[in-house]
């Protein structure tokens, strides 16, 4: 009986040691199934009972479920200090520290492209003209034909051009909007609209010429209308969007759906017309061509030209945006790299 007990103190000793000395769970769960389980020594010490006098029954039994019970306690009071710590260390892990910078959201910016499109649109509306929409596929008929420019005509070479079949092509020129709009209106109804929109071109590109590239047309038809009217239109224009000083000439020049014909040229905005880099020293910009509608294109496009005459206009969008914001070569607006947009932006 008394080495019984004592092997029961031994033990309590030594469970309550190792479990105070148990450095993980893994250590604590082995800890359990050596002294708590139905298998346990302790629970064989019991069966020693039967071996034993009637008063130390009371006394043996007693030791080995306080023994028990203290084991358990001890036991569950070290499981639950362990799963508070790693709670603490997973949440110390895991803290946000509030003083280190945030992600920024990604905000996107409007490329120059659609911002000059978007002003030339806001200038030329506030003059009563209409914004049209035109079409990037184009038939022959409408991108040369119904312009003055039969098949065979030299000034096609001039326009090399993207065909998809015998008939069809990307336009070349977003004049191609004038006819659309001219027989729209049935050959009585006076216009005034503009047409944005991309043009494409066999071209080498370079600095300042790209295979696609964007124009924005101007049509002007009712009775009388003269290339006075188009000065001073293409005027208001510049100075709107150059600056008030700016002023306009025409060189006199050739396009098949126009006659007279004219390249359209702004004075300098960066030296004011006395000369510098951006102009080559001349004082003049090119912006675009120009003249008064061809009395056979009014005629195709179901216009008398006895009664109604026009003016149009073709300005280049990369070149005022080049001229506009310093931008040094065309193919920046295409090549889709997002370093241009932002530093575009940050000036
Ligand atoms: N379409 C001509 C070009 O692309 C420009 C132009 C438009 C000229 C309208 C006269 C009138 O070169």
């Amino acid at each position: 009986m008394a080495n019984a007990i004592e092997r029961v103190i031994e033990i309590r000793e030594k469970a309550l040691g190792e479990i105070k000395e148990a450095e993980n769970l893994e250590g604590l769960t082995a800890i359990k199934n050596i002294y708590l389980a139905k298998k346990s020594e302790l629970t064989a010490l019991m069966g020693l009972m039967k071996e034993l006098r009637a008063e130390e029954k009371g006394s043996f039994g007693k030791a080995i479920n306080d023994t028990k019970a203290a084991i358990q306690e001890a036991w569950a009071k070290k499981a639950a200090e362990m799963e508070k710590r790693k709670l603490q260390a997973q949440l110390e892990k895991e803290t946000i520290d509030i003083s280190l910078p945030g992600e920024t959201a990604n905000v996107g910016h409007i490329n120059p492209y659609y911002v000059i499109i978007d002003e030339v649109s806001d200038i030329f509306a506030g003059m009563g003209f209409e914004i049209v929409e035109g079409r990037d596929v184009e038939t022959d008929h409408y991108n040369f034909e119904l312009l003055n420019v039969p098949q065979d005509h030299p000034a096609r070479d001039m326009q090399d051009t993207f065909y998809i079949s015998e008939t069809e092509l990307l336009r070349t020129q977003t004049s191609a909007a004038q006819a659309h709009t001219m027989l729209s209106k049935g050959g009585t109804e006076p216009i005034k609209m503009i047409c944005p929109g991309k043009t494409y071109r066999r071209d080498e590109d370079d600095m300042t010429h790209s295979h696609q590239f964007s124009q924005i047309e101007g049509l002007v038809v009712a009775p009388g209308v003269s290339l006075a009217d188009l000065k001073g239109t293409l005027e208001l224009f510049v100075k709107k969007m150059f600056g008030e000083k700016r002023e306009v000439r025409f060189r006199s020049s050739f396009f098949p759906f126009t006659e007279p014909s004219v390249e359209v040229d702004a004075s300098c905005s960066n030296c004011g017309g006395k000369g510098c880099n951006m102009c080559k020293g001349t004082g003049w910009i090119e912006i675009g061509g120009a003249g008064e509608v061809h009395p056979n294109v009014l005629r195709m496009c179901g216009y008398n030209p006895d009664e109604y005459s026009g003016f149009a206009f073709g300005v280049g969008v990369e070149r005022i945006a080049m001229l506009r914001f310093g931008i040094d070569d065309i193919r920046r607006f295409y090549t889709n790299d997002i370093r241009f947009i932002k530093d575009f932006n940050a000036k």
